[in-house]
Parts: C-alpha cells; structure tokens; sequence
C-alpha cells in the first residue's frame, strides 16, 4: 500500500510543484494564467514563501514522490488585510480523489490556525466542482460570487470566494 504524507516544502520540490502546476496552467481553468510560469518565477514565488511561516507551503508525497501541493498567500497587501490569507491547492490528475487534496488543504487551516489568522479564502472559479465540494467539507462556505470577472479557453469565468472563518479576536498594535 501507498504511503502518503503531508509535509513543509522543502527547495527540492520544487521541479514537481512547477510541473503539477504549469500542467493546470495548460489543461484547466483552475487557474487563469494562460502561459506555464519560467522557473524564474517559480523561484521567486519560493523567496516569497520560504522565510515566512504566515504563508507556508505544503507538498503531499506518494511513496516519497510530490503529488500535490497547498499553500497560504496574503489575500490583499494592505495592511488591514493581514489576518486573512488565500490558500491554493493542487493535486496531480493522476491521484484525483485520493485524499489527497482534503489532508492538504487542512495542512493550511491548521498553519493559519497556529499563525493566528481570522480568515482563509479560496477564490474558485464556479465550473469546478471538485474544488468547491472540497472546500465545503472543510468547513469554507461561500461568501462571494462574482459573475463574468475571468477569461479563458474562450469562455468567460465566475469566481466563487469561500471563506473559513476563525473564532473573532480583538489584534494588539
Ligand atoms: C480540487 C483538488 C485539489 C481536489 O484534490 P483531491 O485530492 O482529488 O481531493 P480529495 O480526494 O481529498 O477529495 C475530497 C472530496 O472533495 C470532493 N471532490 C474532489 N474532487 C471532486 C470532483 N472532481 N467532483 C466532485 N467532488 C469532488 C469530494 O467530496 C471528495 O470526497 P470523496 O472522494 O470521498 O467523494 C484536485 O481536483 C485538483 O488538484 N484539481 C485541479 C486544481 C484545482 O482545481 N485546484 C483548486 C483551485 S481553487
């Protein structure tokens, strides 16, 4: 039997994490870049994330290989907005419906939990099904719908904002 585990990234995953992403890129409108990012890119969205432990990256592996990946990004960059992070997750097509995606998006729940966040948001567009099914069962619920605002594969695209909310607190300074 397989063995998954869910881990903090490290910069060797990083050519698997490129892959499974530029793949999407090209196959889905998961995400709405159009071109597969250069490496460059990817190695300055790794100095963006690896020093800072409010925007961690996780990485699940199968068998020691990466199969998927979540992390938290800053929501907006203003600096009222920085109790609340977005989260990404990908998982390679080829183990869909492993569970995969479920133990890595509670990977970041639990990093923004500990980091004394108020709120995560996944920004999903409508047509995925998977996404939003899963994100539900996480405990997000929709708090936003924003018709026609993405363009791709010639179709125009609505964003779903789900939203899991941590208990209120009142921030120090
Ligand atoms: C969305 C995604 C991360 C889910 O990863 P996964 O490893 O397949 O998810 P899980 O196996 O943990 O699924 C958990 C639950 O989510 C729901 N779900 C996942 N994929 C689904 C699908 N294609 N259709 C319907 N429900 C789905 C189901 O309820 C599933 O539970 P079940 O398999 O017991 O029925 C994966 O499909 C993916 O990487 N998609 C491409 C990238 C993407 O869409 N990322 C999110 C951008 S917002």
């Amino acid at each position: 039997m397989a063995e998954t585990l869910v881990r903090a990234a490290t910069t060797a995953d990083l050519p698997r994490i490129h892959a499974i992403y530029n793949d999407a890129v090209l196959t889905t409108t998961a995400t709405w870049d159009y071109e597969p990012w250069p490496w460059e890119q990817r190695l300055e969205w790794w100095a963006e994330h690896e020093h800072d432990p409010t925007c961690p990256v996780f990485v699940a592996t199968v068998d020691g290989e990466v199969a998927g990946f979540s992390y938290l990004s800053h929501f907006r960059q203003k600096i009222g907005y920085r109790f609340t992070r977005e989260d990404t997750v990908y998982v390679d097509p080829a183990l869909h419906r492993g569970g995969l995606g479920t133990t890595l998006v509670a990977a970041v729940i639990e990093a923004a939990r500990a980091q004394g966040m108020r709120a995560v948001i996944g920004g999903i567009v409508s047509t995925n099904e998977g996404s939003l099914r899963l994100h539900e069962r996480m405990g997000f619920v929709e708090t936003a719908r924003l018709p026609a605002v993405g363009y791709k594969f010639g179709k125009w695209l609505d964003l779903v904002f789900v939203q899991y909310t941590f208990p209120e607190f009142t921030p120090t300074g």
